[in-house]
């Protein structure tokens, strides 16, 4: 695998300039031996010792951030996209099992906000949608950093592929659109979560550059990835990078290649994640995962690894900080007696790993939808869990609510009202204010 996806990103060099690097290609550092000329309109900058890369120089030098190079070789990042109003500064570290914020703790709690940095909202509905969230004592919102086009129609996106080329999108709909979400959230004391690609980023890739129906597992590649972690380097509105959205060793539009196991998503997040890492030392990293056990022959399917993911195994590894897990196991089991095993299954966990574990989605459409959340809440409290995010945020913007799959929680609802006790009792449990 690692060897066909060297040869991937080769070919996808190649066909675009037989000599010079393109765009987001590493053009020198320590151990590297290859081609040092980017493609026309880029400029190789040092990120850090171990890493060079082709940047465009216009969209990279006009927009949010300016990058530059010291003296001793490393990078400073400048945004300019900080709120005046902003209290957001300093990165959220771990310590132990629990988050900090300039060495005091910091509470990971809120909710999923997909939609925010999708829609081509106004600011002036962004600001609505995090007031939302904040006015719950939110600290945290998890949203999406990607979204691969083939044919851009409208909505804000992050790449676009034509053929088996893909163009990173600075524009106004594309990274300059993201500047304006995290402002947005800053603005009201919140950071953000990040995922960077999914499933569904996934398959274009494999369908662009494979073929229609290639195997899911085959390949990954990172062009959006470095576009997004070297413009906000040095920005703390950022709390964490997330590799993908749910990987499993099956995607939803391609096939998996039959050789996909536990060790090929851990080998995949290990290598991505120390990439992450040895670009920004700044922010936290995790994998964004649903959080299935590795324990063949256990009943349950979640348990059992053959969705290709081992919780505890990926805890293990050094350059991811925290663990995440999914909790949509509910739906048949008022009040949630199933979720509350999956909580403490990994509270477990995060107790041998000493590292946070956070369910970072959870959602149920049941009539005991507020019931199930009690119920989980509790757990996530007895069971000294680090944090936790609702799936999903609502909010009544100007012309329209946001989008809702019947796990959107609007202002004034039961739901909403549960999410603001929750987030004072894990603030008030972790001392933090
Ligand atoms: C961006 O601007 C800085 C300062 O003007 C310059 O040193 C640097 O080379 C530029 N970066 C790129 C990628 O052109
Ligand atoms: C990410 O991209 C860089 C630069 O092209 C490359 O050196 C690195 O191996 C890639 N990492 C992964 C995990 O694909
Ligand atoms: C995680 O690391 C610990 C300590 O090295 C080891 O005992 C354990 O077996 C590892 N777990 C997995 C699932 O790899």
């Amino acid at each position: 695998m690692r060897r066909l996806s060297r040869f991937l990103i080769l070919l996808t060099i190649s066909l675009v300039s037989a000599q010079s690097i393109p765009e987001y290609g590493q053009c020198g550092g320590i151990g590297y031996t290859g081609p040092t000329s980017c493609a026309a309109g880029n400029a190789c900058v040092v990120l850090n010792s171990y890493f060079s890369q082709c940047l465009p120089g216009a969209s990279t030098n006009s927009s949010a951030s300016a990058t530059s190079t010291t003296s001793s070789g490393s990078t400073t990042t400048t945004t300019t996209s900080t709120s005046p109003t902003s209290t957001v500064s300093g990165f959220v570290k771990t310590d132990g099992m629990h988050f900090t914020l300039n060495n005091e703790p910091f509470t990971v709690v809120g909710a999923n906000a997909y939609w925010v940095g999708l829609m081509n909202y106004g600011i002036t509905d962004m600001y609505t949608g995090f007031a939302d969230i904040a006015a719950t004592g939110a600290t945290a919102v998890r949203t999406l950093g990607f979204n691969e086009v083939t044919t851009p129609d409208g909505v804000a996106y992050y790449q676009s592929w034509s053929g088996s080329t893909p163009t990173v999108n600075y524009g106004a709909n594309g990274l300059e659109n993201f500047d304006n979400v995290i402002s947005a959230a800053k603005a009201h004391g919140l950071r953000l979560i990040v995922t960077l690609s999914d499933y569904g980023g996934m398959d274009v890739y494999v369908n662009q550059l494979l073929g229609q129906g290639s195997p899911h597992d085959y390949f990954y590649t990172n062009a959006t990835v470095i576009a997004f972690v070297t413009r906000y380097l040095n920005e703390p509105g950022i709390l964490a990078w997330e590799l993908a959205n749910e990987p499993r060793c099956l995607g939803s539009t391609s096939a998996t290649s039959g050789t996909c196991t536990v060790s090929t998503i851990s080998i995949w997040a290990a290598e991505l994640s120390a990439f992450i890492k040895s670009i920004d030392p700044n922010h936290l990293v995790a994998i964004g995962d649903e959080g299935f056990f590795n324990d063949p022959g256990n009943p349950i399917y979640v348990y059992q690894g053959s969705l290709g993911v081992d919780f505890n195994a990926n805890l293990n590894i050094s350059t991811l900080d925290f663990g995440t897990f999914h909790e949509s196991w509910g739906e048949s089991d008022s009040p949630g007696s199933f979720g509350t095993q999956y909580i403490e299954d990994h509270a477990t966990a995060m107790k041998v790993s000493n590292k946070p574990v956070i369910m970072e989605e959870f959602g149920v459409t049941i009539s005991s939808q507020s019931d199930t959340y009690s119920t989980w809440y509790s757990s996530v409290l007895s069971a000294g869990l680090t944090g936790d995010l609702i799936w999903q945020a609502g909010s009544d913007l100007i012309n329209s609510p946001t989008p809702n799959d019947g796990y959107a929680v609007y202002p004034g609802s039961d739901v909403y009202v549960l999410d603001t006790q929750h987030a004072a009792a894990l603030k008030l449990r972790d001392g933090s204010t």
